[in-house]
């Protein structure tokens, strides 16, 4: 099948280079196999909508458990494979589920409001840092039951985690000293918040974490600190990255902007549609637990796959004009939250998250423009994919 080369961005910004050149690469992989050796991650690289979606399904043959590089205490969801996985997931599957998420709406609304007027006050502000980032970080702290204020630690923690764990993980390589010192003090904090009298009892997340059970027993302590500190990332970056990423797009692409303002509802169709053509999350790695054949490739047992998301989600096999950023495609089956039993448990409230933001920042953004002097910056590791950087001013 023919591939597109069609790119798209913000125009002329280093950003969009970078874009352009990574969906580049994306579409020459998917158009060179479904399945290829990376010398450079020693892995194979996966990059056909149909065989990214075995990968994701088939968590027997393609394994979580195997592929972590974190230390035992640290693992997380991610890191694990059923039965344990199911077990340690059901204990907040009901926080998360569209109908429990739904009635954060209007404290979502709250703090979305609240960001954006102190924004806008400023004439010139920072897209991501003044909003995208300070939403889902109040948001997913209130939900756990820890502080808010204590945004700029949480942020350090995670940007030493993202630079010394996540950009080896594809290679193989383990975490760097500083990701394992930061992990250890989020711990520490976290255990600290455990231990309060009565901590159990709080109707929040590390409430339901600490009086919850799997397999019939409380969750280790470990399990516990584990789960609040992926919860607290899944806040600080991803969720991030969609609302910065939707902005752009929108920005980039004016007539879809229009097309958005001229019908609010559409707003749950531009998130869906920022997700498939600029996925915060890129990629995802398991190992091979057997022997397998995909996409008519051997793979031996122990070998590492890498599975990028974000170009099945451009595969032309499964969309209709790919590269084309198009807020009424319908329907959407991107990949950008996963598949299968790792299936991203926030997806709902990313979704929720996002709808709130974007729909708050559509009249703003007709009296905005992406300023000249301090263009957009993009901050792709291979894992996440999010625009770092986007300032805006007046008109
Ligand atoms: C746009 C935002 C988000 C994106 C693109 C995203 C993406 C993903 C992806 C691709 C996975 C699957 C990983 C794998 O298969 O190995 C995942 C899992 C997960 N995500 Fe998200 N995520 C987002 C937001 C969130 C939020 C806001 C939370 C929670 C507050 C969250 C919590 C989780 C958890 C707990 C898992 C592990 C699920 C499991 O292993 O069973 N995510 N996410």
């Amino acid at each position: 099948m023919e591939e597109q080369f069609e790119l798209h961005g913000l125009p002329g910004t280093q950003a969009e280079a970078e874009l352009a050149t990574l969906y580049a690469r994306y579409a020459a992989r998917r158009a060179a196999g479904a399945v290829s050796w990376e010398t450079d991650l020693q892995a194979w690289g996966v990059y056909r909508y149909a065989e990214v979606k075995r990968v994701c399904m088939d968590w027997e043959t393609f394994s979580s458990e195997r592929a972590t590089l974190r230390e035992g205490p640290h693992r997380n969801l991610l890191d694990m494979d059923p039965p344990r996985h199911a077990a340690l997931r059901r204990v907040l599957a009901k926080e998360f589920t569209p109908g429990t998420i739904a009635r954060l709406e209007p404290r979502i609304r709250a703090i979305t409001d609240e960001l954006l007027a102190a924004a806008l006050a400023r004439g010139r502000f920072d897209v991501v840092a003044d909003f995208a980032h300070p939403l889902p970080v109040t948001v997913i702290a209130e939900m756990l039951g820890v502080p808010a204020s204590e945004r700029p630690r949480y942020r350090r923690w995670a940007a030493a985690i993202l630079a010394g764990e996540f950009a080896g993980r594809r290679q193989g390589t383990a975490p760097t000293p500083e990701a394992v010192a930061a992990r250890a003090e989020m711990n520490a904090w976290f255990a600290e918040e455990c231990r309060r009298p009565g901590r159990a009892d709080q109707d929040d997340l590390l409430g339901a974490l600490l009086s919850g059970r799997a397999d019939g027993e409380p969750l280790t302590e470990a399990e516990v600190l584990a789960f609040c500190s992926l919860l607290l990332m899944a806040g600080h970056v991803t969720t991030v990255n969609l609302i910065a990423n939707a902005t752009f797009c929108l920005l980039r692409y004016p007539d879809q902007l229009a097309l958005v303002e001229r019908d609010r509802a559409l707003v749950v169709d531009a998130v869906e549609e920022v997700l498939r053509f600029v996925g915060p999350a890129q990629d995802v790695v398991r190992v091979a637990a057997k022997p397998v054949t995909l996409g008519g490739i051997d793979i031996a047992e122990g070998q590492r796959v890498v599975a990028w998301l974000a170009s099945a989600s451009r595969d032309p096999r499964m969309f209709i004009d790919p590269d084309r950023f198009d807020v009424q495609r319908r329907p959407n089956p991107h990949l950008a939250f996963g598949l299968g039993v790792h299936f991203c448990l926030g997806a709902p409230l990313a979704r929720l998250e996002a709808r709130v933001a974007l729909d708050a920042l559509l009249d703003p953004l007709t009296r905005l423009r992406p300023c000249d002097a301090d263009p957009p910056r993009l901050d792709a590791d291979g894992t996440l994919l999010g625009i770092s950087r986007l300032v805006l001013e007046g008109v």
